[in-house]
């Protein structure tokens, strides 16, 4: 029977910080969720500590809450986090191969990554992910797991996700101050994708789009793996603060006007209906249209899928992917961003809500806690490695933790 192990996840946003308690289950990808734990994000910005003090507080009240619920002291977390500072590159590594036989090893494998990695990156970056989207052997390309092949030339054609060096310093050093250990820093668009994304739309070929407060991560998926990745740095907060200027009220009255009465969809808004302010806030008292109030939603949405498509453009996947978009974050909860987003990229578009789950599974059932929920499969996947192999390749050849380990740096 296989052994059940309590995970953490700890998805410090911009604009909340929720941790998830999980019990992994004997069925593989099951995971029972036991504790979350939600505390507002005040001391991060873009994705950025900005105040120590106010990260080290928030962190330590959303770990407690969850502590609280799942009855679970928390030692280890996975920690998830995205924003504008994170890049992405691609990169290849070629190395000769001169074991007996030419037969390619764990070793060889675990050398061309290395030769990919050593990508001339800025001084201020450190890799976070490598990710072999597909081997060469040879001229044979498109091979997906090359141990026990032959050949004398193995190539890689690798994705890398890097975050600014100082970023993940100071989110290591606020974790240290509210006493946890990081068990792996993951980016967000690898985690989401864990719990949104079935297998036969990561073959078919998808987008993940998670639009959170302050940006918007994408993730391209095709033949089973990530083969493409962005992070735009426009997210809710941009409409927010479009609705502040455009309407003239405070920040705090422009994000309640956009919960309460925000939509994507204009049209369906008659010019007539007007918002009272002062039924919603103390310190504006005018009325705004709501017409109004939905064509600068609209705007900025269009903007961020626009943003989108010039990315999938790039990599030639503009209005081109079978399986779609699937849209997740707290932001895609605007009402008509379905048809908005269909519309704009010239694709199918789904939301995405975390799966493979149960327990008090009504807590997370919403596309802000992709992230989370992601981090935790995520870990249970393929946590302890630094790159990024199907998770069927480690079931085919089992004893690969142990080339896992070697990938640390
Ligand atoms: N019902 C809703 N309708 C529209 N927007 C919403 C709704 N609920 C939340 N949002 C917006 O979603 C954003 C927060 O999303 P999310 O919780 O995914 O962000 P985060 O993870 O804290 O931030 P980030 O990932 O950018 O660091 C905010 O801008 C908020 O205004
Ligand atoms: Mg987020």
């Amino acid at each position: 029977m296989a052994q059940q192990k309590t995970l953490v996840s700890l998805d410090i946003g911009s604009s909340k910080i929720r941790t998830i308690v999980g019990i992994t289950q004997e069925k593989k990808n099951l995971i029972n969720i036991i504790g979350v734990g939600i505390s507002p994000s005040n001391g991060i910005r873009k994705g950025m500590v900005t105040d120590i003090d106010e990260a080290v507080s928030n962190i330590t009240a959303s770990l407690e809450d969850a502590e609280r619920m799942s009855g679970e002291p928390i030692h280890r977390v996975f920690v998830g986090f995205s924003g504008p500072h994170i890049e992405t590159y691609d990169s290849r590594g070629v190395i000769a191969i001169n074991g007996p036989n030419a037969e390619i090893t764990e070793d060889d494998v675990d050398r061309v990554l290395d030769a990919a990695r050593a990508v001339s990156l800025p001084a201020n970056r450190e890799i976070l992910r490598i990710i072999p989207k597909s081997f060469s052997i040879d001229s044979q390309h498109g091979i997906k797991y090359p141990v026990g092949m032959t050949g004398i030339r193995l190539e890689v054609e690798a994705h890398i996700i890097a975050g600014q060096k100082a970023s993940i310093k100071n989110l290591e050093k606020c974790l240290y101050e509210t006493g946890v250990d990081i068990e792996e820093i993951i980016p967000s668009n690898l985690a989401c994708a864990e719990t949104v994304l079935d297998k036969k739309q990561k073959e078919l070929g998808v987008v993940l789009i998670e639009v959170g407060a302050c940006s918007t991560n994408v993730a391209l998926f095709e033949e089973g793996t990530v083969v493409s990745s962005a992070v735009i740095p426009v997210g809710g907060e941009h409409v927010t603060n479009d609705l502040a200027i455009g309407l003239r009220s405070s920040i705090e009255t422009a994000e309640k006007i956009k919960i309460e009465y925000g939509t994507c969809l204009p049209g369906d808004v008659s010019d007539r209906e007007e918002i009272d302010l002062s039924k919603i806030s103390k310190s504006d008292s005018h009325s705004v249209n709501k017409k109004q109030v939905a064509q600068i939603i609209e705007a900025r949405y269009h903007e961020i899928f626009m943003m989108v498509r010039d990315e999938l453009a790039k990599v030639g996947r503009d209005g081109q992917l079978p399986a779609g978009a699937i849209l997740c974050g707290g932001a895609v909860k605007m009402p008509g961003v379905i048809d908005l987003a269909r519309e704009s990229l010239q694709l199918p578009v789904q939301l995405g809500f975390p799966n493979d789950i149960e327990g008090i599974v009504d807590r997370v059932d919403d596309p802000s806690f992709a992230h989370s929920i992601g981090l935790l499969h995520f870990g249970n996947r393929y946590g302890g490695s630094r790159s990024l192999l199907d998770f069927d390749f480690r079931k085919m050849f089992g004893s690969l933790s142990d080339f896992f380990k070697r990938l640390l740096p």
